[in-house]
Order: C-alpha cells, then sequence, then structure tokens
C-alpha cells in the first residue's frame, strides 16, 4: 500500500526540529516567552483555520433574498482570515516555534467549533461567526497584553492590526443580523 510505504519512510526521517520544540529566536526574546506565546498563536492558527472553512462552506451554499452581498462579504472574510492564518505561522517561526499544521489536530486546539456540514438558516450562520468572531477577539486581547509585557512588539503590532480587522468583522456581521429581510423575517410573516 502506497500510504504505508509513505508512512514508514517519514518515520525513518529524523526531524530537525520537532513540533512542540522551541528554538532559538534571532530577535533576542527569551525562551520562556516564545514558549508561552507559541503555544497561544498555535491555537489562533487551528481558529483561523476552522473559522476558514466554515466561512467558505458558507460562501458556498448560501441561498435566500440577500445571499449575494453575503456571499461576497464571507469569501472576502475567508480569503482575510486564510491570509491571516498564514501571517500568524510565518511570525509563529521567527519566535522559534512550529506552526500547527496537521488537520486533524486542528480540533483540539481551536477554541472554535465548526458548525458542521449541515446548510442551517442563515441568521443561525451567520451568529455562529459572530460567536467565532468574538473568540477571536477575546484570544486576541489575552496574546496583544502578554506580547506587550514581554517587549515582543513585532506580534503586539501585528496583532493590534489583525484585531481591528476582526473588529470590523463583528460589526458588519452584527449588521446583518439586525437586518429586516433575514430568512426569519421573511417566514414568520
Ligand atoms: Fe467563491
Amino acid at each position: 500500500m502506497l500510504s504505508d510505504d509513505v508512512q514508514m519512510q517519514s518515520s525513518k526521517i529524523s526531524a530537525k526540529q520537532k513540533y512542540g520544540e522551541i528554538e532559538e529566536n534571532p530577535i533576542g526574546l527569551p525562551q520562556k516567552y516564545c514558549k508561552t506565546i507559541v503555544n497561544q498563536l498555535n491555537e489562533d492558527i487551528a481558529s483561523s483555520y476552522i473559522l476558514f472553512l466554515q466561512l467558505r462552506k458558507q460562501h458556498a451554499i448560501i441561498k435566500g433574498p440577500d445571499w449575494k452581498h453575503i456571499h461576497d462579504t464571507l469569501g472576502e472574510y475567508a480569503t482575510y482570515i486564510g491570509k491571516q492564518a498564514e501571517e500568524l505561522s510565518e511570525r509563529l517561526t521567527v519566535l522559534g516555534g512550529l506552526p500547527i499544521s496537521d488537520p486533524a489536530r486542528f480540533k483540539d486546539l481551536a477554541y472554535i467549533d465548526f458548525e458542521g456540514n449541515d446548510m442551517l438558516e442563515l441568521r443561525r450562520m451567520l451568529e455562529n461567526d459572530l460567536h467565532s468572531v468574538q473568540k477571536v477577539i477575546d484570544a486576541f486581547r489575552g496574546r496583544i497584553k502578554n506580547a506587550s509585557e514581554n517587549n515582543d512588539y513585532g506580534t503586539e503590532h501585528m496583532l493590534k492590526g489583525t484585531i481591528f480587522e476582526y473588529e470590523e468583522m463583528a460589526d458588519r456581521l452584527e449588521h446583518y443580523l439586525a437586518m429586516e429581510s433575514l430568512e426569519r423575517n421573511l417566514t414568520t410573516r
């Protein structure tokens, strides 16, 4: 079997750096701090990919009178979040860590629950997105504080830019949920 061969080969290759190990960083930050922020950023990366997949799913399946604008907006958010996960991963390597890349582990690390494969009521899906985005904002506030207190201004700067975008997302999602024309209102009329 090809998959067994591939597995055997990869187990024979010794890793240069194992996931979870922290190497020295070129920017003079203490290892102890780097270990904490790397673990935190890996939770953010796993959560970002889950949110990315949820938004991409909704972007593809969305229906109803408001579908076009929401389809475009959710697609934009997914693209931004995918790009942001890449930025988090690259920063994490500057800090001496390895970014989470095993999809089987995303669920364990993430603080966001995937809403599942089913098509839900539009309002329900947007509420799920809003709650997820709020969780990211909350997590980022903790990371920014940790980074700032440990003189890691690069990570602080990156996350401050990102939290601003997430707060904009939360605001827009909240605006959608206040609209009269979302499914719930149409069906109850
Ligand atoms: Fe698309």
